[in-house]
């Protein structure tokens, strides 16, 4: 097996402790994205769930709250300080079937025949060879169980990236650069073609649209800013701070339904299953 990418890791150690500032303490504050991962994968109370690439506890958190107590989800990750916040959001909510494993998807840390149910949020663009990364999820998977993979859509199919981008490029007098390469898996079946190249079963791929629900537009602005512009916001004395996210702000305008800012996203699912 290949060693993990260090430049990859090293981006998530530099990005965890943004994460963790912009994370929620507790529940999700939208939850109905998480809410579709579940009910597309199915899962039920009692059964042994893991995440990988969970960061800080998407949907990790969701799922453990969805099963009464009953059952296991376990978090995975890369990058230990990422896991430190997710294990902050359970101790907060008090979910005692929860635990932590820090590793690489591409090997992971668990005996084979483990798991009912795995779910990859936003994780399989980063794993270089992505067909040995999920041959890890079979192997860790139980006879029977699946494995439930999210990816995002395009880059112009997602607001969340391109409205902000834009509107700090426009701020800064910049072009806006090509589409970054979390949307690399965008095209239809890419996910399908990896699941079935691994050797899972019953394979489908589809599109997962939903609008996040935000209530304070103000803060979504500015915790986004600070976490995916970190760079480019620290050194910004307080008045430029404000024009830039009262710019943003503006270019959100389109997107408010009075004084609720609803925020299209568009991701692909892909889903298979483990010979019984
Ligand atoms: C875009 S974040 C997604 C986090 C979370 N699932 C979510 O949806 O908010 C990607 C996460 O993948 C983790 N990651 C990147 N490469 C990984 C790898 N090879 N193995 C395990 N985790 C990885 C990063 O540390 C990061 O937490």
């Amino acid at each position: 097996m290949s060693e993990p990418n260090e430049s990859n890791r090293e981006h998530w150690r530099e990005r965890s402790q943004t994460w963790a500032k912009s994370a929620p303490q507790g529940k999700t504050q939208d939850d109905t994205f998480n809410q579709m991962i579940i009910a597309e994968a199915g899962i039920r109370p009692g059964e042994a769930v893991l995440d990988i690439a969970t960061g800080t506890g998407n949907p990790a958190v969701s799922i453990a709250l969805s099963m009464d107590g009953q059952g296991s989800v376990t978090c995975c990750d890369l990058e230990p300080a990422m896991l430190e916040t997710a294990r902050g959001r359970a101790v907060n909510l008090s979910i005692p079937i929860m635990r932590f494993a820090a590793g690489d998807m591409t090997r992971l840390p668990f005996a084979d025949n483990t798991f009912d149910c795995v779910t990859c949020r936003f994780g399989l663009m980063f794993p270089e060879d992505k067909v040995s990364a999920a041959r890890e999820v079979l192997r860790v998977l139980k006879p029977g169980g699946r494995v439930a993979y999210v990816v995002w859509d395009t880059y112009e199919n997602n607001p969340p990236f391109i409205v902000p981008r834009r509107a700090v490029a426009d701020f800064f007098g910049e072009k806006d650069g090509p589409p970054p390469s979390r949307h690399s898996m965008s095209a239809p079946g890419i996910l399908r073609g990896i699941l079935d190249g691994a050797g899972f079963l019953r394979t489908e791929e589809r599109e997962l649209r939903y609008k996040n629900r935000v209530e304070d537009p103000k803060e979504y602005v500015s915790k986004g800013l600070k976490r995916s512009f970190t760079k480019k916001v620290e050194g910004l004395a307080p008045d430029r701070l404000a024009a830039l996210e009262e710019a943003v702000l503006k270019a959100w305008q389109p997107y408010m339904e009075g004084a609720i800012l609803q925020v299209p996203n568009c991701a692909r699912l892909g889903l298979g299953w483990k010979a019984a």
